[in-house]
């Protein structure tokens, strides 16, 4: 085995304040700032293992023990060519270093949870491998600056490089070097606090976070910012009336601007819309009887179902699409699971 070789592993996080939108495609700099909640490391993770040699011919990737092209200018090289960069500065100010910069790379990554089914698969895949090629390189530098790198396989990936509750500040510079993501609180902040998560639909995600939407304009203006601060300052206060308000809302604003899109996307189905209409439920039930909010959800981006289209007119009928009473709790569920709130494994 080559003795240039590294290990890390990187949760999911699913976003409570939903970033959607780019200002810079190249460089991933977002239009809105955003923050998520890490998830459980042990159940939902990219775990990568990175290794340069001398006698590696070309960088190699696999994914889930199957070889993907890694494009030119593509995110992946980006990653790496950033990461090499900062191994030749590092080599260059430790003279002792072993030459690796210029060695390829192999590097294998398995997720332990369906790829690409709304846990942003390609959050926690893009922040293990800049784990792995920080380690392996040795790099001083800390996870905000990882986050810099990260950020440029997929936005919401500089996330996963905490544990806890973490902050995705979009930046205003026009290099990125601000579009950072910090750690707002640790797990061990707010124990009492845990995730459900339930696979509603395991199929890939069809769009991308780029696609232009009309009314995202007055999220990123009138609405985004000021939740941001609200939503800090309840997981600082550990104000879960807030924080699940705050959430809600942003998931159900997030779903409408998606509508508002030509054509709509629809990331939602009727099961999602039963787990709402149960957690809306629960927390009237508790309001009324003088308690306060008991859960709250939040939705990411799923795949867009594509109906059968041999006869159109059944998608109408009462019997193919039943009022929310009528179905049944934990239909086409998947996972439906009590997760521990993530923190990071080195
Ligand atoms: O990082 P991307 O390009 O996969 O976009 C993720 C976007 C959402 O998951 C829908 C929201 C978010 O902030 O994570």
């Amino acid at each position: 085995m080559s003795k240039f070789q590294a290990t890390a592993s990187a949760p999911v996080n699913i976003a409570c304040i939903k970033y959607w939108g780019k200002r810079d495609t190249k460089l991933i700099l977002p239009t809105n700032s955003s923050l998520s909640v890490t998830l459980d490391q042990d159940h939902l993770r990219s775990k990568t293992t990175s290794r340069a040699d001398a006698s590696f011919e070309k960088d190699r990737l696999w994914l889930n023990g199957k070889e993907e092209e890694i494009k030119p200018a593509g995110r992946t090289a980006t990653c790496i060519k950033e990461l090499r960069r900062l191994r030749c500065e590092f080599e260059g100010a430790n003279p002792n270093e072993p030459k690796i910069a210029d060695l390829h790379l192999h590097i294998s990554s398995f997720n332990n949870f369906p790829t690409a089914a709304g846990l942003a698969s390609s959050a926690s895949g893009f922040a293990a491998l800049v784990s792995s090629l920080a380690a392996l390189y040795k790099l001083p530098a800390t996870q905000s600056e990882l986050s810099l790198i990260a950020r440029q396989g997929s936005g919401s990936a500089c996330r996963s490089l905490f544990g806890g509750y973490v902050a995705w500040n979009m930046g205003s510079k026009t290099d990125g070097t601000d579009s950072i993501a910090e750690e707002i609180a640790p797990r061990s902040h707010w124990p009492e606090m845990h995730a459900l998560i339930c696979v509603v639909s395991d199929d890939k995600k069809g769009t991308s976070s780029t696609v232009d939407v009309p009314l995202l304009q007055h999220r990123i203006t009138s609405i985004v910012p000021e939740r941001m601060e609200r939503i800090t300052d309840a997981i600082r206060r550990r104000d879960f009336n807030t924080f699940a308000d705050v959430t809600m809302r942003d998931s159900n604003q997030f779903h409408a601007t998606l509508l508002d899109t030509d054509p709509p996307i629809f990331y939602m189905n009727d099961v999602s819309r039963t787990i709402i209409a149960i957690i809306t439920e629960l927390n009237r039930a508790s309001v009324a009887a003088g308690g306060s909010l008991k859960a709250a959800y939040t939705y990411d981006a799923g795949r867009t179902p594509t109906p059968r289209l041999e006869d159109p007119f059944r998608l109408f009928s009462q019997e193919e699409t039943p009022g929310l009473g009528a179905l049944p709790l934990g239909f086409n569920v998947g996972v439906a699971k009590k997760y521990q709130i993530g923190g990071v494994k080195g």
